[in-house]
């Protein structure tokens, strides 16, 4: 492209005076390596020598212009290039970052969740699959949290009996409660914590192995002080979230402590009506196991 401009070039042609003044705009007070290549260095164009010699210039000054204004264009074309180039460079690098976001994700969401194999509140293995056709609303804590825990699941109780109570929506959330604190959190513990929060409300605990796999694979964070005597009292340092599941048992939504109980309730339920109104099938039955417990 820039050969081509160049060669359009013809020395000794008459250049319109609007393109001289341009050219000679440019070529003066252009970059010193273009005027220098051009042979430009010791040209004054504005002379105040007589007429014939100050013709001579303009004739010379007509030749040079005309490659002035080539290399101008060319200059300013190798610049759109250039910038043309670097956009798509750009606009490549964007892909890629988007193509290794997608692969992180599933759907365009994070890739949150996966299979997970645990003891529910009445001893019975339970996993994953058990908690298809519905929505979950999971939660990772542990009973011996004095305030953070109750309250967050004070506020998942009140979500979940908002959302029940839309006719539009209805009972469709499985409310999930997995302890960070396998440890002291038993399944006669976790039995006897659950039931204060909701009916529904399903406890899993597990072996440590079970429970840092699921906690990595929702992203959660846990750390248990790492001196503790036996008998001593200590505190769970976790991360708060409520992660809301689609009845597939993929990531929908998280919700942080900051979140109102309101804000958590809207969120879910336009999430659930967005899937309804898209064809997809939730089941108002609780699953079998629970069924028979949570009365
Ligand atoms: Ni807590």
């Amino acid at each position: 492209m820039l050969r081509s401009l160049i060669r359009l070039s013809v020395p000794g042609r008459t250049v319109p005076r609007a393109c001289q003044f341009v050219a000679r705009g440019v070529a003066l007070s252009g970059p010193a390596p273009v005027r220098s290549q051009l042979g430009l260095t010791n040209v004054r164009y504005y002379s105040n020598k007589a007429d014939g010699a100050r013709a001579q210039t303009a004739s010379a000054a007509g030749a040079l212009n005309w490659r002035t204004l080539a290399v101008f264009t060319a200059t300013g074309a190798g610049l759109l290039y250039y910038f043309r180039e670097e956009k798509k460079r750009v606009e490549a690098a964007r892909a890629e970052e988007a193509r290794l976001a997608r692969e992180n994700t599933t759907y365009g969401k994070p890739k949150i969740g996966g299979p997970f194999s645990l003891i529910d509140q009445n001893g019975v293995r339970t996993t994953n699959e058990d908690f298809k056709g519905r929505y979950m609303l999971i939660y990772f804590g542990f009973t011996n949290c004095p305030d953070i825990c109750p309250e967050e699941l004070d506020k998942m109780a009140e979500v979940l009996d908002t959302v029940y109570d839309d006719p539009e929506v209805g009972n469709v959330i499985t409310p999930i409660f997995i302890t960070c604190d396998p440890q002291r959190d038993t399944v006669p513990e976790v039995k006897e914590y659950v039931k204060d929060f909701h009916k529904n409300l399903v406890g899993l605990t597990g072996s440590m192995d079970e429970i840092a796999k699921v906690a990595k694979a929702y992203r959660v964070y846990f750390s248990k002080p790492p001196k503790v005597a036996e008998g001593e009292d200590y505190l769970v340092d976790h991360s708060i979230f409520f992660y809301l599941m689609s009845p597939e048992g993929e990531f929908v939504d998280c919700y942080a402590k900051d979140h109102t109980a309101e804000h958590v309730s809207k969120s879910v339920k336009e999430h659930i009506l967005d899937y309804i109104q898209k064809g997809g099938k939730v089941s108002k039955e609780l699953p079998s196991r629970q069924a028979q417990t949570s009365s």
